[in-house]
């Protein structure tokens, strides 16, 4: 996309780029080093302005901060650390050069109106927005497309997580479908405005086709039974990096074959379910997420998902018993306390987020 943008701007020599949902803002920061690293001398003495917004004011404080631990770089080579951040303990701080561009502010998606000139929040050339519209009901996403739409230049591009790629919802767009993701265009008539074709795409198998195994799972059995092998918790990251990856397929087998050995194991189902619910098998993933409460009352993430299930499939009353299940089980714990398997989320976090959750549901 950057090239043919950059072509395309020649004359106003701007570059406007929105993250809708930006969270800790990892993705922005990300493409303002891609635009540093591999576009500097194109796009010298340009305007470039990499808008983040967020619902979530601790995610945007620590956003602004541009501090990154171990864990969030653990793709990367000590190279590109070095490159792009001052080590500082154990957090990886973003250097100067690659934070200039990047601004970040408070923006609801369900609430709040745009495009917004007001808000700075129009014209863009690229728009992100992913993972966050997934939660949504069709309805509110169909109007939320429609308004990234207009918040677009013609020729402009959106650009969704995995599991929210749809054509019918996007069907005013150009659809280009590239290794590991799908691009949407803005045009006037869906016919592209520029000639363009994407270099060979480099090797990489095809995206995989998971048919859901048969679950021969029985719970009865209460969790103290079973005590976890010592390496179950390295699988459970194992999983948890694949999906990371968007390696969904093998995320599933390693899963699969997690809760084989350890079937009473809630994380598993836990992590099962996010998986399915990935790969669009929303029935299923809701039986997960029904099976980690059942081995764990008590574990809040489990019951979150599953109020944002139910809320995305339109059962209000079912996602607000979920949400409030999650305030009931961390009204007594430890603000500070970072959940486990959660890149960093603490209770406080959810429990900032689960009151808006259920104000959305009042709606
Ligand atoms: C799963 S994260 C996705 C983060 C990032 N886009 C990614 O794919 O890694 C979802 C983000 O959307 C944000 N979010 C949820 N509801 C929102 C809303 N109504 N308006 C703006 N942001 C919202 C959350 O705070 C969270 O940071």
């Amino acid at each position: 996309m950057l090239p043919e943008l950059i072509r395309k701007n020649q004359d106003s020599r701007r570059l406007r780029i929105w993250h809708a949902g930006c969270s800790i803002g990892a993705e922005p920061y990300s493409v303002a080093i891609l635009l540093e690293q591999d576009f500097a001398r194109e796009l010298a003495g340009w305007e470039v302005s990499i808008i983040a917004t967020d619902i979530n004011r601790r995610f945007l404080g620590a956003a602004r901060d541009g501090r990154f631990n171990d864990w969030a770089l653990r793709s990367s080579t000590e190279e590109f650390r070095r490159a792009c951040f001052v080590s500082e303990g154990l957090n990886w701080t973003l250097r100067e050069p690659f934070r200039r561009r990047v601004s970040f502010q408070y923006h609801n998606l369900a609430r709040h109106v745009f495009p917004s000139l007001a808000n700075n929040l129009a014209a863009f050339d690229i728009i992100f927005c992913r993972n966050v519209m997934m939660y949504f009901e069709r309805e509110r996403m169909r109007h939320l497309v429609g308004c990234f739409r207009e918040s677009l230049v013609e020729g402009g591009w959106m650009l969704v997580g995995p599991s929210e790629a749809d054509i019918e919802l996007f069907r005013e767009f150009r659809t280009v479908n590239v290794p590991g993701t799908t691009l949407y265009q803005k045009t006037l008539n869906s016919v592209p405005r520029f000639s363009w074709s994407f270099p060979a795409a480099p090797k990489m198998e095809a995206p995989p086709v998971w048919q859901p195994a048969p679950l021969e799972i029985n719970v009865p059995l209460p969790p103290s039974a079973v005590l976890a092998p010592p390496d179950a918790d390295d699988e459970l990251v194992a999983v948890r990096t694949l999906a990371d990856h968007g390696e969904w397929k093998a995320a599933m087998y390693r899963c699969q074959a997690l809760l084989k050995s350890e079937p009473l194991r809630a994380e598993a189902h836990f992590f099962q379910a996010l998986l399915l619910e990935n790969m669009g098998e929303l029935t299923a993933s809701e039986q997960a997420l029904r099976r980690a409460i059942y081995l764990d009352r008590d574990y809040a993430l489990p019951h979150y998902h599953l109020g944002l299930l139910l809320r995305r499939r339109g059962d209000k009353a079912g996602a607000r018993r979920a949400f409030r299940n999650v305030s009931g089980i961390l009204s007594a714990m430890d603000e500070q306390t970072v959940l486990a398997l959660a890149e960093g989320m603490t209770i406080g976090d959810l429990k900032e987020i689960v009151p808006s959750e259920l104000e959305m549901l009042q709606e």
